[in-house]
């Protein structure tokens, strides 16, 4: 059974991924620092895999720590070395990803998500470990109006989370060409991650005020906050507001899967792809599918446009559907029912 390192894995996509790991037969190593996440999450990946007290203790393992931290890295590699488990592959999603807050403190952002991956490439080095998927993101593309991107659109990212996404590609594309590494590397550049694990039990819960359209409208419908806002009604789109590619956190998922059993099982590589559904849905249709699917009524109103926000941005997921023989299987229904099912079954425990 193979051993993979997840950092970040018990932030809202990392523990999606932990289930997936183990449903196909993976042991798992988990690191997350808790900054944006819970240790509860922990209980419901075992919960969801059916990991009852008697199983294999290094079928999942968690370890509580930062990737700033270079000696808390090294000592993960090392352990698993001691014990003839040899951490096979990472699949790295560790990070700070709010835009937002990135514009506030862009240095925070740089030494986090930089400098920690660098502490984690070279921890992977020291250990002779070659394959990584990384967690990037659509954001580093230069907006363009609908038009598709493809994995060659032009980059530009405009924020620092951004910036720092790109950087991390383009250090692990670097690393990629030198001699002596033979790496095997995937950036997957995610879209709109949303929704939640089928069983209510895993889903999407920010620390602190939530910046995203799914948990704000979570937030909503479920009384918390009184109504929506919609960034801006004059965007030049086909109903005036933004449209982006949101993708089920599940099919995310399954294609971290896809990508880390084509790196295994390939010989040295460097490749983006990216991980969305190539179907754009603007903010009032994912508001009135939401209403619809889930028969609940909430206010909404248009307010001015965001700062930073952009008009369009769907992928094209061809070269990802035929490198990783993926799919995306779930659509805006399913991805609103099963976050509006997460959001009923975490109530009680977050109010
Ligand atoms: N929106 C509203 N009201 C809200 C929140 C969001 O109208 O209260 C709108 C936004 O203006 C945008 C859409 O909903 O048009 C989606 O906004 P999100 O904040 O959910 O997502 P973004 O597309 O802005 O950004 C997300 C992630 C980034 C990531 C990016 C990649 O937050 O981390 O997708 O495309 F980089």
């Amino acid at each position: 059974m193979k051993k993979i390192l997840v950092t970040g894995g018990l932030g809202f996509i990392g523990s999606h991924i932990c289930v997936s790991l183990i449903e196909q037969n993976y042991s798992i190593c988990i690191i997350d620092s808790l900054i944006n996440s819970e240790e509860d999450n922990l209980l419901s990946i075992k919960k969801i895999c059916n990991l009852s007290n008697n199983f294999p203790k290094d079928r999942i393992t968690f370890f509580k720590g930062d990737i700033k931290d270079k000696r808390f890295l090294m000592n993960i590699f090392e352990k698993a070395v001691d014990e003839q488990k040899p951490i096979e592959a990472v699949i790295h999603l560790a990070g700070l990803k709010s835009v937002n807050e990135s514009i506030e403190e862009p240095l925070t952002y740089w030494e986090t998500n930089v400098v920690g991956t660098i502490n984690l490439l070279e921890a992977m080095q020291n250990y002779n470990c070659k394959n990584i998927v990384f967690s990037s993101s659509a954001t580093i593309y230069k907006p363009i109006l609908n038009e598709l991107v493809t994995e060659n659109s032009d980059l530009g990212p405009i924020s620092p989370y951004g910036t720092t996404k790109l950087t991390i590609e383009k250090i692990l594309e670097d690393l990629s060409k030198s001699q002596q590494n033979d790496l095997k590397i995937i950036n997957l550049r995610y879209f709109n991650p949303v929704g939640a694990h089928f069983s209510g039990l895993l889903g999407e819960n920010p620390k602190g005020r939530p910046n995203n359209l799914f948990p704000i409208l979570l937030k909503v419908a479920s009384g918390e906050y009184e109504k929506l806002s919609i960034f801006g009604a004059d965007w030049p789109t086909r109903d005036g507001t933004c449209i982006r590619d949101y993708i089920h956190v599940m099919d995310l998922a399954e294609a971290h899967i896809s990508a880390l059993n084509f790196i295994l099982n390939s010989s040295s590589i460097f490749i983006n792809l990216n991980i969305g559904t190539g179907n754009g849905k603007s903010v009032l249709e994912v508001v009135e599918t939401f209403k619809k699917v889930n028969k609940c009524q909430f206010e909404y109103s248009y307010v001015s446009r965001r700062n930073g926000d952009i008009p369009y941005l769907v992928a094209d997921n061809r070269l990802a559907l035929s490198t990783l023989h993926w799919r995306p299987q779930r659509n805006l229904n399913d991805m609103c029912i099963d976050a509006w099912r997460w959001k009923i079954r975490s109530k009680s425990k977050f109010t």
